[in-house]
């Protein structure tokens, strides 16, 4: 994507400081421009109902993390949230977040810089709670709102097959950071790490650097790194009907600072490809019950045509992980490949899947059906589930406020 750079953007009379105004300043250039506009931008508008990252286009890159509060004060969380929805407010319209060269050179720069000429490239930033925000290791009540730990946002139980590195999974708050453009994005993670310095620590950081998933018809299906169309089967963004099923929390759903957020379950799936390149066609597509070029279900012609359960195997992935396998439940899945180099170990490709998926109900949805595919799924010898995360994902900041605030106010 050409993308436009932030300073064409909004050029030097648009530039703010971090503190003071960046709400106002970026609600004004997005409220001079209707969504369709901002989104010719290459903008997605970060303020609505819901946070930007769930439901919009899935960009091609990404910077996902955890962070762990160091601090015991709620009045430090609120401001690291604050401090963060200000920061966003300006990331994702292109705004340098204080000056690269400020004006006493003593000083260190108020923005690191690295994306000055980066476009803004649809970014967006998605932050989430832990479970440990609420109740740590210890079950103690670190800042108070134990008595808001939503149902949903369960303890993960473990599934047959997992090897999960704990230093690489979970955590007290995650942010989500996907762009068109790696710097982009690496930035928004970056920046949001120095604003934590003193009060929380990065516990894990997972870069993707391709989709493996849509949440749009008219973006196509990408394909993950074992070749397969992933996404195919997807809830969409235009489907109302099954966003207000499957990924929006409604009110009465547990406690009332969720209404309109969602949770996101992540997974690092690390993929055997030297087994599974060596593995023959046909075994692939029985596998994954879908034919590896057009994508289409085995027994039917085109990608889209609707999948005949009957005609796959019944260890196949798609037959375990269809709704009519799982009480019809779904998910929305956003997931992206990634590659970490070598695993000195085996000497292996470390590389897979990180495997992200919205949901209104963790326990109701990622649970049973990943419990079916751990036991059944055809595909498990040639997986293997790595790290794993849940977080509470909070509503979206609709035109004042902070990420976070029906939670602390
Ligand atoms: C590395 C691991 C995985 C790979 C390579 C993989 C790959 C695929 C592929 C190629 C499809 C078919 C295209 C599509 O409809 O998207 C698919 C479908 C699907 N996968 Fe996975 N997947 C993985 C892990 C998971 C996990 C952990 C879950 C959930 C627990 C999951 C849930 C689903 C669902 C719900 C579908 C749609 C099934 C349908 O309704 O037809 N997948 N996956």
């Amino acid at each position: 994507m050409a993308g436009i750079s932030r300073r064409e953007l909004l050029g030097g009379a648009a530039k703010l400081s971090l503190v003071g105004g960046a709400l106002a300043a970026s609600g004004s250039l997005l409220s001079a421009c209707t969504d369709a506009e901002a989104f010719d931008l290459d903008l997605v508008p970060w303020q609505g109902t819901h946070q930007a990252g769930i439901t919009t286009p899935v960009q091609g890159q990404m910077v996902y993390g955890a962070f762990d509060l160091t601090t015991t004060n709620r009045d430090d969380l609120r401001t690291l949230l604050q401090q963060w929805t200000q920061a966003i407010a300006l990331l994702t319209t292109g705004e340098a977040v204080g000056a690269v060269e400020p004006a006493n050179e003593f000083e260190p720069p108020g923005d690191t810089g690295e994306a000055a000429n980066s476009p803004v490239a649809r970014l967006t930033v998605t932050v989430g709670f832990g479970r440990s925000l609420f109740v740590d290791g210890h079950a103690a009540d670190r800042f108070g709102i134990g008595e808001q730990l939503p149902g949903a946002l369960i303890e993960m139980p473990s599934f047959a097959g997992d090897v999960l590195d704990e230093n690489r999974s979970d955590g007290d708050l995650s942010v989500q950071c996907c762009a068109d453009d790696p710097q982009t994005a690496f930035h928004a993670f970056h920046t949001l790490a120095r604003i934590a310095r003193g009060t929380a620590t990065v516990r894990w950081v997972q870069v993707g650097f391709a989709r493996a998933s849509t949440t749009d018809r008219t973006q196509g299906t990408p394909r993950n790194l074992m070749g397969f169309k992933d996404g195919t089967n997807n809830v969409l963004r235009d489907n109302e009907e099954d966003l207000k099923t499957y990924v929006w929390v409604p009110p009465g759903d547990g406690p009332n600072w969720m209404v309109n957020g969602s949770y996101v379950v992540t997974r690092r799936i690390r993929m055997q490809l030297e087994a599974w390149d060596r593995t023959s066609l046909r075994e692939q597509q029985a596998v994954i019950g879908r034919t590896k070029g057009e994508g289409a279900p085995i027994g039917r012609e085109r990608e889209h045509d609707e999948v005949d359960l009957t005609k796959v195997a019944s260890n196949s992935h798609i037959r375990l992980a269809a709704p009519a396998s799982n009480a019809n439940f779904r998910l929305l899945r956003r997931s992206y490949s990634f590659t970490d180099g070598v695993d000195p170990r085996t000497g292996q490709l470390d590389t897979g899947l990180f495997f992200i998926a919205y949901q209104r109900h963790p326990r109701r949805q990622f649970v049973p059906i990943q419990n079916q595919l751990a036991q059944h799924d055809a595909l498990n010898k040639y997986i293997k589930h790595v790290a794993s995360g849940v977080f509470a994902v909070p509503p979206g900041v609709e035109s004042s406020g902070y990420l976070g605030e029906t939670l602390l106010d």
